[in-house]
């Protein structure tokens, strides 16, 4: 039997799906002060939204991105489902699916896990973050973003600097950016940039002084600390934000248009500062726009 379609990462996409979902995105955004487009195309359709980990601007987004489009969806938190009793992942999921729904989408801990119940399971799954593997719809927004500040992702150099051990974030975005030929600049404290991560993809370079990674950089993406995933005591915040903090004065390092951004949720005085947070150059609450947009890209493409 042919498996359903969903969305497991970028790193199997072609550009060619790439650049047709970040088209359609373009044209569900919407205009300034005014609200997502309506389309019936997912009417009859049910989406259940499945977070085994926390989750404000990817869950919601899916679930506004759904019901923009038509769709039923209704979102299960892991504390308020069987797993919290014992029930094994594969069991809640085989659950899930006796109910009849039309996707799943997903977060979960464990890296992997989508791709492992993909191949179980007759039901698109769309990954909305694995552990530390992969966050495709964070990459595709965040690219989406990019474009709306500049004409193309070829040539570009995105400095992507933080905890880039554990994050999925940056996995995603190196596999998009390296297809379009971006340059991309990895930069953070040695526990939290492994050497092997230079082989991730074309196109990828290591550093571990923010300035050098900043030099000329296009595109400043900062990453959050997880400290959830750090098994080691992590430093504290005010070292790590003077060695990888990004503040206002280092802005002169990028280009003049540089643009900051951050997946999400940020944490001032650590990551960045609220100067820099709030500033001009700020699209961190673009990103977030941007997510609906993408997921109902996304959504309409798997489902619609
Ligand atoms: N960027 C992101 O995944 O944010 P949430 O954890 O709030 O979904």
């Amino acid at each position: 039997m042919v498996k359903p379609a969903g969305l497991l990462d970028i790193e199997s996409l072609d550009r060619t799906e790439i650049e047709a979902i970040l088209e359609r995105a373009r044209f569900f955004q919407p205009l300034s002060n005014e609200s997502y487009r309506r389309l019936d195309v997912l009417r009859g359709k049910t989406i259940v939204n499945l977070f085994f980990e926390a989750s404000t601007r990817t869950r919601v987004s899916f679930e506004i991105a759904a019901k923009r489009l038509g769709a039923d969806t209704l979102t299960i938190a892991a504390a308020g489902s069987s797993v919290s009793k014992g029930e094994s992942l594969v069991d809640t999921l085989n659950t899930l699916v006796a109910m009849r729904p039309n996707a799943i989408v997903m977060r979960h801990a464990a890296s992997g896990a989508p791709q492992f119940l993909a191949r179980h399971l007759q039901i698109p799954i769309v990954n909305a973050g694995d552990g530390t593997h992969e966050h495709p719809t964070q990459a595709l927004l965040d690219a989406r973003t990019i474009l709306d500040h500049r004409p193309g992702l070829g040539g570009l150099r995105v400095a992507i600097i933080g905890d880039i051990a554990h994050s999925r974030v940056a996995r995603s975005n190196v596999h998009l950016l390296s297809k379009f030929s971006a340059e991309i600049v990895l930069c953070g404290p040695a526990p939290l940039l492994p050497g092997e991560l230079a082989q991730l993809a074309p196109g990828v370079n290591l550093a571990h002084n923010m300035d050098e990674a900043l030099r000329d950089a296009d595109v400043i993406m900062m990453l959050r600390v997880q400290l959830e995933r750090q098994h080691e005591a992590p430093m504290a915040a005010s070292e790590y934000f003077r060695f990888y903090g990004l503040r206002l004065e280092h802005l002169k390092l990028a280009k003049p248009d540089a643009i900051v951004m951050h997946p999400g949720p940020i944490n001032r005085g650590r990551e960045l500062s609220s100067e820099v947070a709030d500033s001009q150059r700020s699209v961190i609450l673009n990103q977030v726009e941007n997510g609906v947009a993408v997921r109902m890209a996304v959504l309409e493409r798997i489902l619609g």
